[in-house]
């Protein structure tokens, strides 16, 4: 396995397990198992990209900037999701700009469908948080959807997540239309 990891994720020590799952760094080995849900409609139809085939997908996945702030959760050894951690700065003005470098992270996450409604996802992404603040010692997550992507939206309300913003119409869909969006946030000392 082609170890793919540089940056931030660096500093956890992997595999992380919770008590169903493991999280761990993607490789490029993990492309096809990920393909097979991030194929379906049902999934990429929230998703930034919806890659037509294996190969298109292929050379998305193994973008080295990619690789390093993907993670791949399995259950039972099986790859059922993929999460995304992109540490960020914070805005900040000019002259303090310095102390707002890499103190918050962005979050995704993907669940295979044939897993859904098991809390998989939650148990995840609430492991996924706590890495962030515990030991990555960042101040705040951050998580975006379309409004209508009622799953992904009631799962950062689980993981306790606030409802910060609500965008009308801001957003390209593939399909033509302008959607709606939502954007969440959490603090460490929260
Ligand atoms: C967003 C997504 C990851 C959520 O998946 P999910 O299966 O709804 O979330 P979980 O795995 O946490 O499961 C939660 C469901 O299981 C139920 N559940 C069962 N056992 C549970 C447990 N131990 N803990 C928490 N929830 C549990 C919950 O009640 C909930 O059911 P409900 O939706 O009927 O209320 C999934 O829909 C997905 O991959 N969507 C496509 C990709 C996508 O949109 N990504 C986000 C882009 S912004």
């Amino acid at each position: 396995m082609m170890g793919a990891m540089t940056g931030p994720l660096d500093a956890i020590s992997w595999p992380v397990r919770t008590e169903r799952l493991t999280l761990r760094p993607a490789t490029p080995d993990d492309v096809e198992a990920t393909w097979r849900f991030r194929r379906l409609d049902v999934v990429s139809r929230w998703l930034t990209r919806a890659p037509g085939d294996l190969e298109a997908f292929r050379s998305h996945f193994e973008e080295p900037d990619r690789l390093a702030k993907t993670l791949v959760v399995e259950l039972d050894g099986v790859v059922v999701g993929d999460l995304m951690l992109q540490v960020d700065d914070a805005w900040a003005q000019a002259e303090v700009a310095e102390r707002a470098h890499g103190v918050q992270a962005e979050l995704g996450w993907v669940l295979h469908p044939d897993h859904a409604g098991h809390g998989y996802a939650t148990e995840a992404v609430r492991e996924l948080i706590r890495l962030c603040f515990e030991v990555l010692g960042l101040r705040r997550v951050t998580a975006n959807c379309f409004a209508d992507n009622d799953a992904s939206w009631r799962l950062m309300e689980r993981v306790g997540m606030r409802r910060e913003a609500y965008t009308v119409r801001e957003s390209l869909h593939r399909s033509g239309e302008w959607l709606d969006g939502m954007g969440y946030a959490l603090l460490a000392d929260e």
